[in-house]
């Protein structure tokens, strides 16, 4: 009896994903953002669904949809709203893929009126962020946990950096220097880099080709 069911290799495994920017506020109708779209994440959630997992996707403000049975979409704004929900869900997962573009800084204090226009210049006073993956790398247990690394120079050194300093077992290197590869586009160009220090670069490729090799590498670690 075929139950394809039992070809899924993830099939029982629970995996949670960060996806999108995050808006930091300045006053009431003002914001600190990026050009995040989303889209790699959102690449990451539909491959886990389609390989058998239930997946939580906890996604900054973006434009896209997802409408899928197995993947439950927590809509989140702010770095400190995105850390919240990550914890809620963490103890309980076997995989985190940290994809978000997660502000370093927000405004130190959030006017509570619209900031009116006065001086020729105006300072803002910036503050850390907390670093959600980093948190996740403390407390980790039996969770795998990815991150993700935007360089525009010296990549392999500081992604190396990352991996280690943030206790991650796969880190994914973002070219941003190669063309049909970054934050709006539909590809990217990717380099794997495990905690063994095994770098493994890829082509450019789609996003849903780049999700399905992170998930390879994963599976193969998972049955090591
Ligand atoms: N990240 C996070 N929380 C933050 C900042 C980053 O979870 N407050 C995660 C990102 O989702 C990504 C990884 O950390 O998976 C690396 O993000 P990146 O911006 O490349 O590195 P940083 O550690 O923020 O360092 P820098 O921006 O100075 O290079
Ligand atoms: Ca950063």
């Amino acid at each position: 009896e075929a139950d394809i069911a039992k070809t899924l290799p993830l099939r029982g495994k629970k995996v949670l994903i960060t996806a999108g920017p995050t808006y930091e506020a300045i006053d009431p109708v003002r914001f600190i953002g990026n050009h995040s779209s989303g889209k790699m994440g959102f690449a990451i959630a539909e491959t886990a669904a389609r390989l058998g997992a239930e997946v939580v996707l906890v996604s900054g403000p973006v434009s896209l949809k997802l409408d899928h049975p197995q993947i439950k979409v927590v809509s989140v704004t702010s770095a400190q709203q995105m850390y919240d929900a990550v914890h809620a869900s963490f103890e309980g997962v076997d995989i985190a893929i940290l994809s978000a573009a997660v502000a370093d800084y927000r405004p130190k204090d959030i006017a509570s009126e619209k900031i009116k226009k006065k001086d020729t210049t105006l300072t803002l006073t910036l503050e850390k962020t907390k670093d959600i993956l980093a948190s996740l790398g403390e407390i980790k247990g039996k969770q795998f946990l990815v991150g993700f690394a935007l360089e525009t120079e010296n990549e392999l050194e500081h992604a190396k950096t990352k991996l280690k300093k943030k206790n991650l077992d796969l880190i994914v290197l973002n070219s941003l220097k190669d063309k049909g590869a970054g934050f709006k586009t539909d590809t990217n160009k990717v380099t794997l880099i495990s905690k063994d220090n095994k770098v493994v670069p890829f082509p450019v490729k789609t996003k849903a080709e780049v999700a399905n090799d992170i998930f390879t590498h994963i599976i193969n670690k998972l049955h090591a």
